[in-house]
Parts: C-alpha cells; structure tokens; sequence
C-alpha cells in the first residue's frame, strides 16, 4: 500500500532529525531508516561540535582559516564561511530545542581541542558521548511532534524520478512490504560509506545507500576521493567485526601522544608545530609511514602522563571500553591503527542542501557542500549536518508547493533469493583497504576498478529484492566513485596520497 507525505527524509543521523525538526510542523514528514532510529554513525561521534558561539564574523576567521588549511584549501571558501558563520544559529536552535552540553560549575560551556584546530572551540556532552546524546535528545523531543513520523525497518531503495523531478522512493519495510512513498519533497541523509572499506570506525549499516540512489538518479557527486581515516581507531590483533572502536582525538586534544613500537614520539618527523594535533590526514599518512618502517600493524597512543582520574571523567565512554579490553588509560600504552572515518566528497549540492534535480536534497555526510576540501577539520560534521539540515528545512519551507503526484509508477517485479552477499562484500572491501585507502597508486587503483566493474555488472544482472542486495549494489557504486575520482586525481593532496 503506497504512503504520501510532504517530506520524505531518508536517514535518522543527525542531519536527518535537526531537519525534521526544522520543517514546518504543519507538513507532513516521514523519517525513514533501513534499521532502527537509535542506529546512526552521529550516535558514535565522540568528540563533539565545532563552533564559533557568537555572532561576530571577526572572532569565526580563525575556525574559517583551520577549515581551509586541514582541507588543503581544496575548500569552497564561501561555503566554509557559510558553515562558520551560521554556527551560532543553529546551534542555539539545538540548545533551545532542550539538546544539553557539558558545563563547568559555574554553568560555563566547556570547550575541547582536536587535530587542526588553533583553539579550544568544541561543545562536548557527555564527556566523550557527544553523538548519542545529542541524537538521542533530538529524537526524544521531534518524537513529540504530531507531523513526524519514524519508519523502521523500511530501506529507502531507489527515488522515483518523474518528468526529471523527485517524486519519492521505493521502499522495502520488513524485507517484505515493497511500496511507494510519494513525497513533495526529499531529502537524502544516510550517512557515511564506512562499510565500503575492511576496517572503519562507522556503524557498519553505513554502505552509502544515499550515494548508490543519488546516482541511480543522475545526481552530480564531488571529491569522492577524499576518504578520511581517523587516525586512532583501537587496535586488537583479535579483532573479528570490521567496525572499530573510535578513540577520540580529544583525547590527543587533552595531551595523549602518539609512539611507534620503538616508544618513539614520531610526530615530530612529520609535523614538529603541530605535533600529535596536526590534521588528520597528516597524522594517519605519519602512523602509515611508522607501521611502514617499523613492519607492524599499529602504533600506541600514550596517556601514561595523564592523570587516569582525568580520563575517567572526561572519556567515561573510551575509558570503560579500553578497560573492557586490557587497557587502562593513563597507565597502559593503547594500541591504535587508522580507520575509515568519513567521506568528505558526496552528492554535490549548493548551500540550501539542493542537489541539481528538482525537489531532492542531500545532507551531512553523503553530502558535497564544499566545507571540507581534501580534508575535513575535525568536529566540523556535525557542524555540517545541524547548518546544512536547517538550511534544507527553511528552504523547503519557504518554497513548498501544494499538490501532490497521482499514484502513477508502476513498481517492478523483481525476484527474491535468500543470498547474503558476504563474499563480495569481503572482496570489495578488500580491494578497497589494498588499494584506495591512505596510499594509493595506479596499478592498484585500476586493478580495483576492473574488479568493482565486474561486480557490479553481475549484480545487476541479477536484480534481488531484498536489503542486502540493494546494499551491496550501492556499496559497489560508492566504492567506484572514490577509486574513479582516486584514479583522476593524480597529485597528491590532503587524504589522497598518490605514491605513483
Ligand atoms: C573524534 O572524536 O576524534 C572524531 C570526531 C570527528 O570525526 O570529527
């Protein structure tokens, strides 16, 4: 049975809710997410939101200056003034909503640093819980409203394209119910491409399900080359799941230092200002480089210096899981390697979050804004879904046309097999870790696009309706897109680092 909404949003990220809760609560919104609402790659941020938190452009230069150089300034400057500029706004939107963040006994905010930032300008909640509160606060309060709508369990398939406009999507709730949702207007907000590579530090339902529709569509993507690896994800030699535990680098920000296995702080070698809070593609390109030389696979943070007590207060969420595993901050080495992080490239929209079809949107991290260049600086992503969310659901407000599409698109019969696709998941992550992530080079760039080509003609081939289908599908796409855009750019810049 199809369904109608004015607003359809794909994605329960953070993006995704700030944007519900900014559309006029007279229309009519459904939030659709392939799982359930409390899964989100924002849940999992840990170090927090970047922002300027007044009203004065002059005091915004120096966070507009740290943006532009961690992305090279590959940046779109305008857009890096627009996400800075308008921080304040939504931000205290957010607050005012009832969204809290940490304050000091005085009633004070408090601020933390991370790589690439010249101050301590990053809003935290929860000590190093920053994500999951904020999601979870937001979805608490937008569940109230009467407009809004959560769909569970349902997988936004592919957009209804009519006369070049977005109509809706097809959908699969329950890996059963296939249907149509028409919507007078759409917004992609699913996320990041985690599961694209082995190892990332995403949820792993992130499998750039926006990106594969957004192109199914005709969409314009931009700077799909641009793959951050965060440098300290936790290590262990035993790991089995291809997600791995995030330790902030607030934690860096707080004084932690980075040793190879030799004990050396070699930090100094690649960046002697910046030292352990250089940007990130600096300081995962420096951790590659010591794993290189030094022929292991990880490198050790070091709080040893640092009153455990501390930590324990500040990272209540990162200290429980390394005591989990064996390690105690503040008195033990912690083994760390990098990870897929975020995709700083996506679907390429202008600043109201308009992509160039009519009617379809795109936000936060599947999104091209232009804020990030070769490099995103960090704590800027939440930044980005709270401005580019609100941006979307005032313009959606303000140009919202009544009159909804008949139910005119046939929905095709397609087949169902019960096969997982584990194996060509395995492969395509394999390829995507050898050969397109941190180093890359020619031979291995289209040696990998040969093999995605391949995989992708077999699965369209034959064409199954169910979840994991579609997923892989769009996992093969998006890991086209950044091994198409890798191959292209031939200079190295930022997080692409081209050895030949
Ligand atoms: C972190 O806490 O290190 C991650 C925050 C981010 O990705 O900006």
């Amino acid at each position: 049975m199809n369904k109608h909404c004015d607003v359809l949003i794909i994605g329960t990220g953070l993006a995704g809710l700030f944007a519900a809760a900014n559309v006029d609560p007279k229309y009519k919104v459904f939030l659709v997410t392939k799982t359930k609402t409390k899964n989100s790659n924002s849940r999992l941020a840990q170090g927090g939101i970047a922002c300027e938190y007044n009203e004065n452009k002059e005091l915004h230069e120096s966070h507009i200056q740290d943006t532009l150089r961690a992305g090279a300034y590959l940046n779109e400057e305008k857009s890096v003034r627009y996400l800075v500029d308008n921080g304040y706004k939504v931000l205290k939107n957010l607050i005012d909503l009832g969204v809290n963040f940490d304050l000091d006994e005085f009633g004070n905010f408090l601020f933390t640093r991370e790589g690439g930032h010249s101050t301590r300008r990053i809003f935290h909640s929860g000590g190093d819980a920053t994500g999951r509160k904020v999601v979870e606060d937001l979805r608490n309060i937008i569940r109230l409203r009467k407009n809004i709508h959560f769909l569970q369990d349902t997988m936004a398939l592919d957009l209804i394209k009519e006369d070049g406009k977005i109509v809706g999507c097809i959908v699969l709730e329950n890996e059963a119910e296939h249907y149509a949702i028409y919507s007078k207007k759409t917004i992609i907000a699913t996320g990041g491409i985690g599961s694209v590579y082995g190892s990332t530090t995403n949820d792993l339902n992130a499998t750039g399900d926006g990106i594969g529709m957004a192109y199914r569509a005709g969409c314009e993507f931009k700077n799909m080359e641009f793959v951050q690896f965060h440098p300290t994800a936790l290590y262990s030699e035993h790991q089995i799941s291809r997600q791995r535990f995030l330790i902030s680098e607030a934690v860096r920000g707080e004084g932690a230092y980075l040793r190879n296995v030799e004990k050396e702080r070699f930090m100094i070698k690649y960046d002697p200002e910046r030292m352990e809070l250089a940007p990130r593609d600096i300081v995962s390109q420096a951790i590659y480089r010591e794993m290189y030389d030094t022929w292991t696979d990880h490198v050790y943070l070091d709080t040893t210096h640092l009153d455990p007590k501390f930590l324990e207060k500040r990272f209540p969420t990162i200290f429980e899981y390394c005591k989990k595993q064996g390690y105690i901050l503040g008195l033990d080495l912690i083994p760390v390697a990098p990870a897929e992080h975020f995709l700083c490239g996506g679907i390429k929209t202008d600043l109201l979050g308009r992509t160039k079809i009519d009617n379809l949107y795109a936000i936060g991290e599947c999104a091209y804004t232009g804020v990030h260049g070769a490099n995103r600086l960090a704590s800027n992503s939440l930044l980005e879904c709270l401005v580019f969310g609100f941006s979307a659901a005032k313009n959606i407000n303000e140009t919202f046309k009544n009159g909804m599409k008949e139910d005119t698109y046939v929905i095709k019969e397609i087949a169902n097999y019960n096969y997982n696709y584990k194996p060509i998941r395995k492969k395509i992550g394999d390829y995507m870790d050898e050969h397109v992530s941190i180093v890359r080079n020619e031979q291995g760039l289209k040696l990998t696009k040969t093999t995605l080509e391949n995989i992708k003609k077999n699965l369209e081939k034959y064409p199954n309706l169910t979840k994991y289908y579609y997923e892989t599908l769009n996992m093969v796409q998006t890991a086209l897109l950044i091994t198409n855009s890798a191959l292209a750019r031939e200079e190295s810049i930022g997080c692409h680092l081209r050895i030949k």
